[in-house]
């Protein structure tokens, strides 16, 4: 079974037996209802590292009051099992209190990249990720932190802290792992209806049509527009965005512009979907 840490004795503890062993640590941070994409991190950090430890706690400060915060899946029985066939060292699942002492008093929030996209449809959220991970990267000290690049954004503005709060522990995004349809593995796929699973399939399948498009030199906004306009056609409900992206600055490509990504967030039902590859 794998170990589980509740607080910052426990984890202090946990790292000095490591280093007496002068043994490198990787960090995998999560909210638990963990599937193949964060036992792909989990892996990834096993290979980079001698031991690996991953948290399990749903955040509610990066939860804005009308979203899922109450019904976000819960599961830590089922997710130990899994660690520990994967073969990680620790999970660290500490209570609220833990994390959020009752005299809790900062925010830790980044400018330009929490504005466009993600920041416009969900203000709250970014500076809840910077703060819980910022807490958690100073708790755990590891050598590495793995962060998938689902949530591109989020793993943008971690690099972007790690840098300027000079937090000693390496950066590294791993690659999206997919469903055979493409459909991006999430905790929050478990919210969707029979019905609904090959038509949130569509969503990867057009960002796909999207970089083939962007690579023979359609206009950016006809390609965005007909992409829209498909997704609603096939029964998503509601578009966030999907749009094509300087790499860096997530801001509209300029002729600076070196990578391009592809970002997408759209409603099917009542879940919304993120997902983003690059378009080139
Ligand atoms: O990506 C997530 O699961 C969360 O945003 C994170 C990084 C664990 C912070 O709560």
């Amino acid at each position: 079974m794998v170990e589980i840490l509740k607080t910052p004795e426990d984890l202090r503890a946990f790292s000095k037996n490591l280093r007496a062993q002068n043994k490198t640590l990787g960090f995998v941070p999560t909210m638990g209802a963990l599937h193949e994409g964060h036992l792909t991190l989990a892996r990834t950090a096993l290979e980079n590292c001698d031991a690996c430890i991953i948290s399990i706690f749903v955040n509610p400060k990066q939860f804005a009051p009308h979203e899922d915060f109450d019904r976000y899946p819960r599961q830590l029985d089922k997710d130990a099992e899994l660690l520990a066939s994967v073969g990680v060292d620790a999970v660290f699942a500490p209570d609220i209190e833990v994390m959020y002492p009752k005299d809790f008093q900062t925010t830790v929030s980044l400018s330009e990249i929490t504005k466009p996209l993600e920041g416009e449809f969900r203000p709250t959220h970014f500076a809840g990720v910077s703060t819980v991970v910022t807490r958690l990267l100073l708790l755990v000290g590891a050598d590495k932190a793995f962060f998938g690049e689902k949530d591109y954004q989020q793993l943008r503005l971690i690099k972007q802290l790690a840098k300027d709060l000079a937090i000693p522990t390496e950066i590294i995004g791993v690659p999206i792992v997919r469903e055979k349809s493409g459909l991006a593995l999430s905790s929050r796929n478990a919210y969707l209806s029979a019905e609904e699973r090959p038509i949130a399939d569509q969503l990867n399948v057009i960002l796909k049509t999207m970089a083939s498009e962007f690579k023979s030199g359609d206009a950016i906004s006809d390609i965005e527009h007909r992409a829209a306009q498909k997704l609603l056609e096939i029964g998503f409900r509601k578009i966030d965005y999907i749009t094509i992206r300087d790499a860096e600055t997530l801001l509209p490509p300029t002729i600076e512009t070196k990578s391009h990504r592809i970002l997408a967030a759209a409603f099917l039902g009542k879940t919304r979907l993120i997902d983003n590859i690059s378009a080139d």
